[in-house]
């Protein structure tokens, strides 16, 4: 049991990817992106803090195609199009999630996990590449792996993020991947969707790929997540009340949102909304995985890092 629990709050959170693509800017560089924003971009540039400023850097450098920019940094500007899915779009996520690729290797630094050169690491549930592009561009130095069920995204992944590779995952396990072949892998917005039971599954999936002493980093929606979720309208009362009941009685509770759509066409009767307490990852997973760290409401204090080591 873990009695205390720290109460969600804005994270500040460390820029060690950012700082990677960063490193290879000159003065130069920064003034050719800085004279190239007017209006809102330059309004939220103008207003933002140092670590935030940083990750604009490198989105508006791919928003404005700044060519010295991208060639010296990795960045690559390609951004999906409309009918392909991504999380989010515009310029600033143009190349990439800074935020959330800073906001991983953050909580690995935190739970006191490096990740070696030349490491394989594996984004599972990677969409369009939004996360693993801006990895890529921060840490050159890894063999940065994608999957994802969506075709179309892993398709255009494939095509337009070079460097990286992508392939289609299968809505349960196996992956096509080794036993202990990854170092480290991370799941943002997955086991956030998954039903109970393809929980279980993924969990004892990427224990088998992961190597021993490995990492996982993943995020859920928890109890700190519920207040932030119902002011955003993103949860009904009812759905709330009934998830915060689950979770008090040690139950993982799932609601099936997408119906026979599909999540962008991806049909899977496990995937919907998910909601679960670390006690019930923990009771789980204590065999096969060590709980290092546990960031409530860390990802947009809508969901809880949670970053675990594979016995
Ligand atoms: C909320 S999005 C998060 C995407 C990505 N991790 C990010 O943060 O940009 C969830 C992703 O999971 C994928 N997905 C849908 N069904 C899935 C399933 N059964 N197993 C694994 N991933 C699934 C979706 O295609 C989508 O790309």
């Amino acid at each position: 049991m873990i009695a205390q629990r720290p109460r969600p709050v804005a994270r500040q959170i460390a820029t060690p990817i950012t700082d990677g693509a960063v490193a290879r800017l000159t003065d130069g560089d920064v003034a050719l992106i800085e004279e190239r924003l007017e209006g809102d971009p330059a309004i939220l540039y103008e207003m933002s803090d140092a670590a935030t400023r940083k990750r604009l850097l490198l989105n508006f450098a791919a928003a404005y195609h700044v060519g010295p920019v991208l060639e010296r940094t990795g960045v690559i500007a390609a951004m999906p199009p409309e009918d392909v899915h991504s999380m989010a779009r515009g310029a600033v996520v143009a190349g990439g999630d800074f935020h959330i690729a800073d906001l991983v290797f953050d909580a690995l630094a935190h739970a006191g996990k490096s990740v070696q050169e030349g490491a394989t690491v594996l984004d599972f549930g990677a969409s369009s590449g939004r996360v693993l592009r801006a990895v890529a561009a921060g840490r050159p130095d890894l063999d940065c792996v994608g999957c994802d069920p969506n075709p179309e995204a892993m398709q255009w992944a494939q095509e337009h993020l070079q460097g990286q590779r992508y392939f289609v995952s299968p809505l349960r396990p196996p992956l096509d991947l080794a036993d202990g072949s990854v170092q480290m892998a991370y799941a943002i917005s997955i086991w956030s969707h998954f039903a109970e039971r393809p929980a279980i599954e993924w969990l004892a999936e990427m224990h088998r790929i992961i190597e021993p002493g490995g990492a996982l980093v993943l995020t859920t929606h928890g109890f700190d997540c519920l207040t932030t979720l119902l002011g955003r309208n993103q949860v009904t009362r009812h759905t709330a009340a009934e998830a915060a009941r689950a979770m008090l009685q040690g139950r993982h509770h799932f609601v099936d949102v997408f119906g026979e759509a599909g999540d962008w066409g991806v049909k899977d009767t496990g995937w919907g909304n998910a909601y679960l307490t670390l006690e019930w990852l923990v009771a789980r997973t204590a065999e096969q995985w060590s709980l290092l760290l546990d960031w409530p409401g860390a990802l947009d204090q809508a969901q809880d890092v949670i970053v675990l080591e594979r016995r």
